[in-house]
């Protein structure tokens, strides 16, 4: 009977297609892990470089996580107590996979895109090895790990998700910056060290690639001790853009109602793990 064949062929194939695209699991799905949490090495380019990988409790290699990059800047180190990875790990409640690579002599400066090479080469071992949702894949930092986050936005539209750029600025670079790929961004308004014009031009590449509608962002006033969110409109759908302003420096955790940068009364987190968590 060909025809019933045929007609059961195409119904497996349709199954598939639609068990993959709801799946979007990595490789290492269903496998035994051989990683556990801990400090790794990876050769890129002849030069040793090492990550830290946070695996979840009770990792279940049939569930797809959420894989994210938590990037440090110049001589900075994301992986402690209530600020670990920016936050993120406290809110994330185990259904994330959390990497923190070390830069070349603390920064990211990606000469020749070898920091982009050695983030493809992270998440090819990982991802052969964990079970990762490769539509989920984020990154954030602040100052030098905002602008290699920025830059993996530009390098790798189709592998990340969304990124989170925390007082950035061009300086690892920007090879593309064409395709969209969903932006928070947040800066300070008296930022010395990476200026807030710059923080903008950033944002502005993916307003644009993400085609939403340009205009001015809402800001604050310098001893408001406040911060001003934008949601820009407009945008393709899966690219939003959102952007903050805040009445502080150069720091990586502003609060409202004080001064200075504080881990465990920061608004930063909650901001990016609702931008990050909003996707599916
Ligand atoms: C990883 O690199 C560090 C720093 O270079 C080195 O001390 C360590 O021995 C390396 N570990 C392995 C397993 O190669
Ligand atoms: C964390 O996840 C566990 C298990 O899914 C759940 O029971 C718990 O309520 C979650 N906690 C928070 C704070 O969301």
């Amino acid at each position: 009977m060909p025809r019933q064949h045929s007609c059961l062929a195409s119904f497996a194939l349709v199954l598939l297609a639609v068990v993959s695209a709801v799946f979007a699991g990595s490789v290492g799905c269903g496998k035994t892990p051989t990683l556990k949490s801990g400090t790794y090495n990876a050769t890129v380019n002849n030069k040793n470089r090492q990550y830290i990988l946070k695996i979840p409790d009770n990792y279940d290699s049939s569930k797809p996580y959420k894989l994210i990059f938590g990037l440090h800047w110049l001589t900075g180190t994301v992986e402690k107590d209530v600020w670990a990875y920016y936050g993120l790990q406290r809110l994330a409640n185990n259904s994330a996979i959390f990497i923190a690579p070390q830069g070349l002599n603390n920064g990211w400066a990606n000469t020749g895109g070898e920091d982009i090479t050695f983030i493809d080469t992270i998440i090819k071992t990982v991802e052969a090895d964990l079970c990762v949702n490769e539509k989920l894949r984020f990154s954030t930092g602040f100052s030098y790990g905002a602008a290699m986050s920025y830059s993996l936005a530009c390098s790798r539209p189709d592998i990340f998700r969304a990124v989170a750029v925390l007082s950035g600025g061009l300086l690892s670079g920007c090879d593309g910056g064409t395709k969209p790929v969903a932006f928070y961004g947040q800066h300070g308004i008296s930022d010395q060290v990476l200026t807030v014009a710059g923080g903008r031009q950033l944002r502005d590449t993916f307003v644009k690639a993400n085609g939403c509608t340009a205009g001015n962002a809402a800001t604050v006033t310098k001893g408001s001790k406040t911060h001003a969110k934008t949601v820009y409109s407009g945008c393709s759908s899966g690219h939003p853009v959102v952007w903050v302003e805040f009445d502080e420096g150069h720091i990586p955790a502003p609060q409202d109602g004080a001064t200075g940068t504080s881990g465990s009364k920061t608004w930063t987190p909650a901001e990016t793990w609702e931008f990050f968590s909003q996707f599916t």
